[in-house]
């Protein structure tokens, strides 16, 4: 169908200012991954975010989460509590790495995971707890943390969706032991498609990471008169606590690091600018009813989607009307994980998750790419309105 209004799978366009840094970097990167500009958009990304290190530039947030999976090092039993309403690369990782999954209900308003939906699937067992600032909206970490650090339970940030979006003047991300953040094609700033990073802030787990990454490599522990005898560097298995980690490699490469490096200097402006179209959305569709959006007029929400619920049933309508007569391609998502094949094939059908239910049966995702212009956000505010008065 030719739609007048995609739901893109592209967030943003680049400046000529970030092609000229691609290119310069396509000339210059030598060599073209693990250098220079992954140093420097490392040591950004920590400015950014106000911490002082242990940044890890990764190939993607799929890679960060397996990793921080890793960290954990789940033993046999030992529980991750994890939000149903999120993209499944938030949890499968997890699995591949040993944690039992049980899935927390989120917040009918907010749309994440908080400490009262945490503390119902709280067990002798729970190791490792993943918040996800779904839909770019942090969740209200403070009461989770507590309830995490008084039994010692490692909590992991899934900021995939919501860099730059800030919770008590800390930035998401930084707030738990890790953080995971994605610049994948549809996020607020996209490294060329693919890219990620996680911070971790035991500096133990930072001292292995760089092997983690990069399939064992390091240093011979030894001076060496010439520098290929042995071998021209080593290859180990990185140790936590006495235990092996098997490495892999999730490098990010130069390019995409020199870009990153240029687009964190914009991002607040980008998440603003959807913050105030998201407002703008929100509030001309206020005196219609029917359609709940999450209205949050601070940083604490980087609008990286506009979500709302249908609270009278007509969903599937409104879609359908919205598609078929005004072209505008509203989408429907994150499918509670549990009802997905590969979740039902590994026992993880069932979930207590009233509110994660109600809301994804009735939730349209509008839109939300940075390259609409005010036009096209006033044309779909016309075709929502046409479309409610007429169901
Ligand atoms: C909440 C969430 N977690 C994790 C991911 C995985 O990110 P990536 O595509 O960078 O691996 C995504 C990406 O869509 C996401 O939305």
């Amino acid at each position: 169908m030719n739609y007048k209004i995609r739901f893109s799978g592209r967030s943003h366009q680049y400046t000529s200012d970030e092609i000229d840094v691609v290119v310069e970097a396509m000339r210059n990167a030598e060599p073209l991954t693990q250098g220079a500009y992954r140093n420097a958009f490392e040591k950004a990304l920590a400015d950014f975010q106000g911490i002082t290190g242990n940044t890890f530039a990764v190939g993607c947030a799929t890679d960060a989460l397996e990793m921080a999976a890793q960290l954990c090092q789940f033993k046999p039993g030992d529980e991750l509590i994890i939000p149903s309403h999120t993209y499944t690369a938030s949890a499968y990782p997890f699995i591949k790495k040993g944690a039992n999954l049980v899935w927390a209900d989120i917040d009918l308003q907010s749309r994440v995971v908080t400490a009262e939906t945490i503390e119902r699937c709280l067990s002798p067992k729970t190791k490792a707890i993943l918040v996800v600032h779904l839909y770019g909206f942090v969740a209200d970490m403070d009461p989770i943390l507590e309830l995490a650090r008084s039994r010692n339970i490692i909590v992991i940030e899934d900021a995939a969706q919501a860099i730059g979006a800030r919770y008590k003047g800390r930035r998401c991300g930084t707030m738990g032991d890790m953080g995971v953040f994605s610049f994948h094609s549809h996020k607020n700033i996209t490294t060329l498609g693919e890219g990620g990073a996680l911070w971790v802030r035991n500096d133990q787990f930072a001292s292995i990471v760089p092997m983690l990454r990069h399939n064992g490599h390091c240093n011979f522990p030894f001076e060496r008169d010439d520098y290929w005898i042995p071998a021209m560097g080593n290859v180990d298995l990185p140790e936590l606590n006495g235990e092996p980690i098997m490495p892999s490699n999730y490098c990010l490469g130069e390019i995409e690091c020199a870009l990153g490096a240029a687009l964190l200097k914009r991002i607040d402006a980008i998440n603003a600018e959807k913050r105030r179209r998201a407002l703008w959305f929100i509030d001309s569709l206020s005196e219609h009813g029917r359609l709940e959006f999450h209205r949050v007029d601070t940083d604490r929400h980087n609008y990286h989607l506009l979500a709302a619920r249908m609270t009278d049933g007509s969903r599937d309508r409104f879609i359908r009307k919205m598609a078929n007569e005004y072209g505008v391609q509203c989408v429907v998502q994150y499918y509670p994980l549990n009802r997905y094949d590969l979740y039902k094939k590994l026992d993880l059908g069932d979930a207590q998750t009233p509110n994660t239910d109600l809301f994804y049966d009735n939730m349209i995702s509008f839109p939300f790419q940075q390259t609409l212009c005010d036009d096209d956000l006033s044309y779909m505010i016309d075709c929502t309105v046409k479309t409610l008065k007429s169901l």
